[in-house]
């Protein structure tokens, strides 16, 4: 075993790498608040046959071999896949050259995986979700047992103000609403990571440098990682210092002092004619409703690119 697991937070990751979801393995494997339990993908950036490798390849570059990698849902609980090729390139992990996974898929559904490790757990267990939330809300429907014994779910998604795939939704609550919607609609406890907090983790130049000094074969990886997500979001988004939006959702369960949420009401767009997908975060309460989950609005940007570097260091 080569990261610190022994005592932490019992998560699973449900991700689609993409690149900023590998920084979320790479920040959850090495940081020692954490006990990475199993990690699911689902289809997202790009396909799920991509997405189920891309995870292993992260967790293998980092030396990472002993945490259950499983497939779930391949596209949204009912719209078509929409990906994101023009951010994260045709295998979802444009720039380096990605090695063969040092170890296979295991051979149960992700929901299968999470009902496991939840059933084997002597605590109530996290999820961190860096995708569409398709699976978490099959877990939430088809399984109300185990999901009743989640002590979370830290959600990369939505928005407290605009969007990034249309004016005012998201990509993962654009690629799945309904998904988002039953998870809500569930009362188990939320935390949305939106768009708000993740631009303030912008890839700097001096980012990149202190990522590099590192100096591990997995800080070189994800330098090349970075060089192709900071062209990318340049191209599409005019932000050369892209930023990593993912790991900020795993930094609230490690470290959740660094991230200031308030719990409020949140509300997801499912049928607007050009709002699908939009995240209604009613702040000042002007809708009178119960609030519902919890939603991300700072983020200590020193403390988590110090994390960042300090989990990197300790992997491979
Ligand atoms: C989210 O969408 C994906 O492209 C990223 O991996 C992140 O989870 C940001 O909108
Ligand atoms: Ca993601």
């Amino acid at each position: 075993m080569t990261t610190l697991r022994e005592a932490g937070i019992p998560v699973i990751i449900d991700c689609d790498p993409g690149h900023d979801d590998v920084f979320a393995l790479w920040l959850a494997a090495g940081h020692p608040a954490i006990d990475l339990r199993a990690v699911t993908t689902v289809g997202g950036n790009v396909p799920l046959m991509h997405t189920s490798r891309n995870a292993r390849v992260a967790l293998s570059v980092a030396g990472v071999a002993d945490v259950p990698v499983a497939a779930g849902a391949a596209g949204p609980l009912s719209r078509a896949l929409q990906t994101a090729e023009w951010i994260h390139g045709e295998n979802g992990l444009g720039g380096p050259d990605l090695p063969e996974p040092t170890f296979p898929l295991d051979s149960r559904p992700a929901t299968a995986l999470m009902v496991d490790v939840i059933a084997a757990a002597a605590e109530r267990v996290t999820i961190i979700a860096t995708g569409p939330l398709t699976n978490i809300a099959i877990l939430v429907r088809d399984h109300p047992d185990a999901a009743e014994r989640i002590e979370e779910v830290v959600w990369m998604g939505g928005s407290t103000e605009r969007g990034n795939v249309t004016p005012y939704a998201e990509f993962n609550a654009w690629v799945d609403p309904e998904a988002l919607a039953l998870v809500l609609s569930s009362g188990i406890r939320l935390t949305m990571v939106g768009l708000n907090v993740t631009h303030t983790a912008l890839v700097t130049g001096a980012v990149r440098k202190r990522l590099a000094a590192v100096g591990t074969r997995t800080a070189a990886f994800g330098e090349e990682l970075l060089e192709f997500f900071c062209h990318t979001n340049d191209q599409v988004f005019g932000l050369p210092d892209g930023p990593l939006h993912d790991p900020v959702a795993v930094m609230a369960v490690a470290e959740p002092e660094a991230v200031r949420r308030v719990h409020t009401r949140l509300d997801v767009e499912l049928a607007g004619s050009e709002t699908v997908g939009a995240t209604s975060v009613d702040l000042d309460g002007v809708l009178r409703r119960q609030p519902n989950a919890w939603v991300a609005r700072s983020l200590d940007v020193d403390r988590f690119w110090a994390s960042m570097g300090k989990a990197i260091a300790r992997l491979r």
